[in-house]
């Protein structure tokens, strides 16, 4: 790692100074009711970049009131065409903070620079998408078969108060796929980031209150997923949970959404399968392939951690994969040169040297990588080295469960038939890729798969106009397009009986 091309210059509203930050309920900065504190390291070099409030269920009922009572006050009877400037007002605010905001991200969760940077149209894309939709909500008039003049219109209603909590794989992206829509419909949020990034979130907390966001409108409770997140999960007073994270703590998100009787979306894990038939464009589909595992260390719900490669070409495929693997830079994601950050945890280190050990003790052949990367620059760090096991039999456990690390696990197939019934042998069914020249070939795939997003040939590609989610146990509800915007809002039929 060159310290010469490190970014320089980040001014940072949440500076990364080692100091006490505060969290932001009602409009206002404030500590826990606790007293506690959580550290924020920066996973790539160990450094200690801040304290956040460890908040629990008296901060969660503080901000949850504040944001029941922002409904009912100025922000509840606020324009459509006013929130649509707010939001407008928050892109723009967003364009000219988006290298600090980056930073952020790169120091508090390792995803590379060039990679939060290259983000910006995304996100920004969301806002403004979100800004357009506040304008565009609406009821209708439906005919109805009742005897004489009896008339029936719907009208759409925010759902109320949101409770939305998030992992750390990428705080800014989560943060704004559930605000945006939020701020859209006229809801309210209490937002809780992960214990692991929560930096970035106080960041956006502060541009959206120098946007004009009203007090109360949203607030970000920092805290433990088993304090903070348990506590607004079961909070009787919020109308709706949106969830970016495990499975397992899905399921408990669901159990605690009976109190109240809560809406609930859910993005969950995922075990996707990437599927390349022998007639695929390789040069495309090798970097493709493997970045749909890499990209963030393969933390990233729609890993293509599955990767098929029809038997006639597997050994070329492989061999290319190999050699695109073994150029990858991993290091400080702040240096512009690096291509794979950290992980987020000596935790997560922990369970992906356990997965990569599972898949050498249950006899698949590692063709690179395997190892912890500890050495000189990474000795602070939590490194993995890009990894490819072959020979994987679906029966492994690296070939089953979600690793949430940089492991590429790859399997052969010799027919359509075959690769899609062993695509669709998991719990999960978030996405799936598919590499072939063949349209109708691409067609049956699109099919058949089992997941909510298919990509032929290609990966990644996400839109805010787009619907986005899971089949089976990735979750349900949708991020982006109008069936999100739906699960921000109440239905409301209203009848006139003129008779
Ligand atoms: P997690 O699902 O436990 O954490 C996600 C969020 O939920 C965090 O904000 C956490 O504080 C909160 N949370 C945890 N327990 C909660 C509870 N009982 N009630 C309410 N909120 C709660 O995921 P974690 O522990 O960060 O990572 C563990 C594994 O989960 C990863 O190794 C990965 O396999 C998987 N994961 C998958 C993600 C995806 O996008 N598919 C995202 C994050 C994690
Ligand atoms: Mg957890």
């Amino acid at each position: 790692m060159s310290s010469q091309v490190l970014s320089t210059k980040v001014e940072c509203r949440v500076p990364l100074d080692g100091r006490r930050r505060q969290m932001f309920i009602d409009g206002k900065w404030v500590d826990s009711l606790t007293g506690a504190w959580i550290e924020s390291r920066n996973p790539a070099t160990g450094q200690l970049l801040g304290f956040v409030p460890s908040g629990g269920k008296e901060d969660i009922d503080l901000a949850v009131a504040a944001a029941r009572r922002a409904l009912s006050g100025p922000w509840g009877r606020l324009k459509p065409f006013d929130r649509q400037k707010i939001l407008l007002r928050i892109a723009e605010l967003f364009e000219m903070h988006w290298e600090e905001i980056s930073a952020c991200d790169t120091q508090d969760m390792g995803l590379p620079i060039t990679r939060t940077r290259a983000n910006r149209q995304r996100v920004i894309g969301m806002l403004q998408y979100y800004a357009g939709v506040a304008t565009n909500i609406s009821g209708t008039t439906i005919p109805n078969s009742l005897p004489g003049d009896v008339m029936s219109m719907t009208v759409k209603e925010p759902v109320g108060v949101v409770g939305a909590i998030i992992p750390w794989n990428a705080p800014t992206a989560a943060s704004i796929w559930k605000i945006g829509p939020a701020l859209a419909t006229g809801c309210t949020v209490v937002l809780k980031p992960s214990e692991e990034a929560p930096l970035t979130p106080l960041l956006i907390a502060d541009i959206m209150n120098e946007a004009g966001v009203p007090p109360g409108v949203v607030n970000v409770v920092t805290g433990y997923g088993s304090s903070a997140g348990a506590a607004l999960a079961g909070h009787p007073a919020v109308n709706k949970l949106v969830f970016t994270g495990s499975t397992q703590t899905g399921q408990e998100i669901i159990r605690a959404s009976a109190t109240g009787v809560k809406r609930v979306s859910l993005e969950l894990g995922g075990k996707s399968p990437m599927i390349i038939f022998a007639d695929a464009d390789l040069d495309k589909a090798v970097p493709i392939a493997a970045m749909a595992v890499y990209a963030n260390s393969g933390q990233i719900c729609i890993a293509g951690s599955r990767l098929f490669v029809e038997d006639s070409i597997r050994t070329e495929f492989l061999e290319r994969l190999v050699a695109f693997s073994s150029q990858l830079k991993v290091g400080n994601g702040m240096d512009e040169a690096v291509q794979i950050g950290p992980v987020i945890s000596s935790r997560q280190l922990d369970k992906i040297s356990g997965y990569i050990n599972s898949g050498v003790d249950q006899g698949a052949s590692l063709l690179i990588g395997g190892s912890l990367l500890v050495e000189g620059a990474y000795a602070e760090g939590n490194f993995v080295a890009p990894t490819v096991f072959a020979n994987v039999t679906d029966d492994m456990t690296i070939a089953r469960e979600e690793i949430f690390g940089p492991v590429i696990s790859a399997l052969g197939f010799t027919d359509a038939g075959e690769v899609i019934r062993r695509a669709n042998d998991t719990p999960y069914g978030l996405a799936a890729g598919v590499f072939t020249r063949d349209i109708k070939r691409a067609h049956q795939l699109g099919n058949a798969l089992q997941a909510g997003s298919i990509f032929i040939n290609g990966y990644h590609l996400l839109d805010p106009a787009v619907p986005f989610g899971g089949y089976k146990s990735s979750g349900y509800g949708r991020e982006g397009g109008l069936e999100q915007i739906e699960g921000y809002l109440n239905t409301k039929s209203i009848w006139i009986d003129n008779n």
